[in-house]
């Protein structure tokens, strides 16, 4: 259901269920989880792009399995919908970079999957929608990730219309950052991305990411102390030291390729 490709410190993970465009059920769920847990903790990896395999990057949750919920008690379907908040949770939490690959598809929790990562990044195409209210729910799990994307006054549309719309909107909502126009533009935008991030240093990439949850979770006073604490602790460490003097030298820093 998941493949893991590791390739000069990129890791490509690919959702595969494609004869159902990728909808995640929960054994792709906690493959996921994992995934994204154990990729943050490999040194090798330094990006990690997200895709679907076939048409779709993802048409959100597998139906057939939220509708066998029924079956399930209360606190079963708790535990379940848990379980979805830790796979966004361990995506957006990842201490590596994460890309979102978007292709043909990205509803419901798809689309939520594309606002857990950092960087998104879709063709003209792509048909984007929080669908579920069409199906009789709700978009409860993803909705953290997507309201810090594109802020609660676009999502009371959205989420209550439940329309589709293509990717040049998502941008313009923030959903996503960039649109291109086929394929192979699609590869070189990611690859661009890629190339830009391995130049930037992996600690630093992961303080950062850090930096942007704990800020935005405090008072202004509180974040003040918090970011200081954190640049205090970075400018002072071995990359922060490095880089800087490799800058002075006119040197690269020892994270980029010699
Ligand atoms: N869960 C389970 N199965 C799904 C699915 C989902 N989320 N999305 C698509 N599928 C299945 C379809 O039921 C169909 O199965 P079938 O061949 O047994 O009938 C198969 O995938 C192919 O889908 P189809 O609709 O024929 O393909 P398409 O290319 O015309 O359209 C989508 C693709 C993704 C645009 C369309 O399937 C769709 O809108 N899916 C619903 C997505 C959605 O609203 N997700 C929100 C879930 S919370």
């Amino acid at each position: 259901m998941l493949k893991i490709d590791i390739h000069k410190n990129v890791a490509l993970v690919s959702l595969n269920r494609p004869e159902i465009h990728n909808a995640f059920n929960d054994e792709l769920v906690k493959q996921v989880t994992d995934a994204f847990i154990d990729l943050g903790k490999r040194s090798e990896v330094r990006v990690i792009v997200l895709t679907g395999s076939g048409k779709s990057f993802c048409a959100g949750a597998d139906l057939n399995w939220m509708k066998r919920m029924v079956h399930y008690t209360y606190e079963e379907n708790l535990e379940d919908a848990r379980a979805i908040g830790r796979m966004y949770l361990a995506i957006a939490k990842c201490p590596k970079p994460v890309i979102a690959r978007v292709h043909g598809a990205a509803l419901g929790g798809g689309a939520g999957l594309v606002a857990a990562c950092d960087i998104g990044v879709a063709i003209e195409s792509v048909q984007f929608g929080f669908t579920e209210v069409k199906l009789g729910i709700i978009p409860a799990i993803i909705s953290p990730f997507v309201l810090a994307r594109v802020g609660p006054g676009r999502a009371r549309e959205l989420f209550i219309t439940g329309e589709r719309f293509l990717a040049p909107v998502a941008m313009n909502i923030g959903l996503i950052q960039h649109v291109v126009s086929h394929e192979p533009a699609l590869d070189a935008l990611v690859d661009s991305k890629i190339s830009q991030i391995m130049t930037s240093a992996p600690s630093a990439i992961a303080a950062a990411k850090d930096l942007i949850f704990g800020v935005v979770t405090r008072t202004l006073e509180n974040s003040l102390d918090f970011a200081a604490e954190a640049i205090a602790r970075v400018r002072a460490g071995t990359e922060g030291q490095a880089g800087m003097q490799a800058f002075l030298d006119h040197q690269k820093p020892p994270w980029i390729e010699k």
